[in-house]
């Protein structure tokens, strides 16, 4: 987490980083500052609070500097306070250093500095960065040099951006492990955390490659590797429209993004399903178009998913189709668990892993280990390894052998929700290609199933149509006294109970908790009375009545009943929800998608009326690169 962009160029700097910053805040915001070299001189500003402190701060600063670098924080070392954001600087004031991630033997530097005589300022673990560096500056001329030196000295994952009053025509940046970008222009550089804050200067970008510092002048970019080679590396031109990046009129991010996603399942469908495949024909031509060579799909006896949160969810449903639809023994793990205790080794595994912004540092450290473990054993148990996720160019494509790109546009709302239905589409594709390699079910099931896939993007429409309105209006009733949720679903829906409650948590600060429905009277029940509404996903299909009974036993403890199902059940399902949210008949296999879509509405509805920040809610960061 935390953002860090930088400027080299003829324009003013200032109001680029602001800009870059201003994209960038959904990686942390509970402080931001920036430095400029400007005569001399380091110019850094500082606030507490969201960007638009700093703003108010600048306001009648006058500068016409060409170089910088600017940090939006989300807080590992040090409370969110003025004196701990960065940038940070050394005890001269003539070099800046902002840094996203953690270095992990700052109080031991940190000791040794202080008894060099170094005075800190801050509580961070950054700060150690410019007084370093400016000790190797000392018997040095080259700024490029002395960041070499001192990232020699640091460990932990990181990418930091420097600039110096000395050395007032280059920028240096370096990445460990954090993902940094470069962006090049017509005679001015940039970097960034992620390539959203350079997009609207240039879309010809270089990701930098781990262990890789680079210098940029506005002359050009020098990389080299942490050993000191020069690297020859070419930069890549993206298709991305920075429209995608607006609001489009929406209140917020979020609600754009629950509206986006018909259009996103949409591109899912045509990516992926071959358009011209027919269940009575050609036995050897997929339906599914994922691109996974043979050495990847034969002979599957396991399919291990790492992932976190909301993609942890996706991985639940995923879990559930490869083996109800594949046929394929399945595990999922949070991969900051399995980090640390990875399962004994099964020959013939592929594993998945799972994140939207492909920089979640646990998910990335967990498949690292995995290849790593699985190295030098018998071909039969070495590792293979695809990635899902929404951003191709990130450092999980790096570790993986493959891809599947869930084609779901910049996410920035901090809560995910198209990215969650494009990973769940991603499994789709997952099971249906392997149900078809192995012949698990039949062709014409395999037709079915693509034809409910077919109906979703209208069917998500519908709902979005019809409920929006009820769901707002039910929202109210949440809004001021309710502290406490239970969400409960069964089967391929229960984690979508997982889903609806952790949207509320994160965006309205009410306590949910979803449970297996049938788990419920094994303990959690006793929390139930009339001030705490339950929600159940009580999708037609296999578990539909024992959904329904267990919603019965909340019922007889006068919860508040509120249910999502299809509207030909509704009329029988209002004998038992005191409110029911209608989706449209589906199949039990496709419920998941259109169930979570009126959860996500009714989270959104709650935070909005609440007068909460629904897209940067308080504690998170969209993108949690730092363990
Ligand atoms: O980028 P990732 O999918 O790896 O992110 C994983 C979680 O941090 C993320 O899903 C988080 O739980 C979201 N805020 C959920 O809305």
């Amino acid at each position: 987490m935390c953002g860090i962009v930088g400027y080299i160029g003829t324009q003013a700097a200032t109001d680029i980083l602001i800009s870059g910053l201003e994209r960038l805040e959904y990686r942390g915001y509970d402080s931001a500052g920036v430095a400029t070299v400007e005569e001399g001189q380091v110019n850094c500003v500082k606030a507490k609070g969201k960007l638009l402190k700093l703003r108010e701060k600048l306001e009648h600063v006058v500068s016409k500097a060409q170089i910088g670098i600017g940090h939006t924080r989300w807080a590992t070392h040090g409370k969110p306070e003025e004196h701990n954001a960065h940038p940070h600087l050394n005890s001269a004031r003539t070099l800046a250093v902002v840094q996203n991630g953690i270095i992990e033997n700052y109080l031991e530097l940190k000791e040794e500095l202080i008894s060099n005589g170094v005075e800190f300022i801050s509580e961070t673990d950054t700060e150690v960065i410019p007084h370093l560096i400016s000790q190797f500056l000392a018997n040095s001329t080259s700024l490029l040099e002395a960041v070499q030196q001192t990232i020699a000295k640091l460990e932990g994952a990181f990418a930091i951006a420097v600039v110096s009053a000395d050395h007032p025509y280059e920028l240096i940046v370096a990445r460990q492990q954090a993902p940094l970008v470069l962006g090049f222009g017509q005679g001015e550089f940039f970097c960034a955390s992620d390539m959203t804050a350079i997009l609207p200067h240039t879309r010809t970008i270089l990701t930098l490659d781990n262990e890789e510092i680079a210098k940029l002048t506005p002359l050009g970019v020098e990389i080299y590797n942490f050993a000191g080679d020069r690297v020859s590396r070419f930069p890549r031109t993206l298709d991305w429209n920075p429209v995608q990046v607006e609001k489009q009129g929406f209140r917020h991010y979020m609600l754009k993004e629950i509206y986006e996603q018909p259009a996103v399942v949409r591109i899912c469908l045509d990516n992926y399903l071959n358009p011209n495949w027919h269940a009575d024909e050609d036995p050897d031509y997929s339906p599914i178009n994922l691109g996974l060579s043979p050495n990847l799909t034969d002979n599957l006896e396991h399919i291990q998913i790492l992932a976190c949160g909301t993609s942890w969810h996706a991985a639940l449903v995923g879990k559930y189709l490869l083996e109800q639809v594949a046929d394929i023994p399945t595990t999922v793990d949070y991969a900051s668990e399995f980090r640390y205790s990875p399962k004994p080794i099964i020959a013939n595994t592929l594993t998945v892993g799972v994140t939207q912004s492909g920089e979640t540092a646990d998910t990335i450290a967990a498949l690292e280990s995995e290849r790593a473990r699985r190295a030098n054993l018998e071909p039969k148990r070495q590792a293979k390894l695809i990635g899902i996720t929404n951003r191709p160019e990130s450092t999980i494509a790096q570790i993986v052998d493959r891809v599947i790109d869930t084609h779901a546009g910049i996410e920035i709302g901090v809560a995910a929700t198209k990215t969650f239905i494009a990973q769940v589409m991603g499994f789709y594709f997952l099971a249906l290609d392997l149900a078809y390699r192995r012949k698990t079910i039949s062709n014409s099931k395999i037709g079915e199933i693509i034809a409910g896939l077919r109906h979703i993007p209208s069917q998500i429409e519908t709902i979005l149509d019809t409920q929006a309105d009820a769901i707002e209006e039910l929202a109210h009733d949440f809004t001021t006294e309710t502290e406490d949720f239970i969400f409960i679903g069964r089967g391929i829906n229960f984690p979508i109970a997982l889903e609806g409650a952790l949207k509320l948590k994160e965006i309205s600060y009410i306590h949910a908790e979803a449970y297996p429905a049938g788990e419920m009277k094994h303990g959690p029940i006793a929390l139930l009375d009339n001030k705490v509404p339950v929600v159940a996903v009580a999708m037609p299909g296999s578990v539909y009545e024992k959904v329904i009974s267990n919603a019965q036993e909340a019922k007889a403890r006068d919860a508040r009943l509120i249910g999502v199902t299809t509207a030909m059940n509704a009329t029988e399902a209002a004998h038992t929800f005191d409110d029911v949210l209608t989706v449209p008949e589906v199949d039990e296999l496709i419920s998941p998608v259109l169930a979570v879509i009126p959860l996500q509405m009714l989270s959104y509805h709650i935070a909005a009326i609440k007068g909460l920040d629904v897209d940067q809610p308080r504690n998170l960061a969209k993108s949690v690169t730092v363990e």
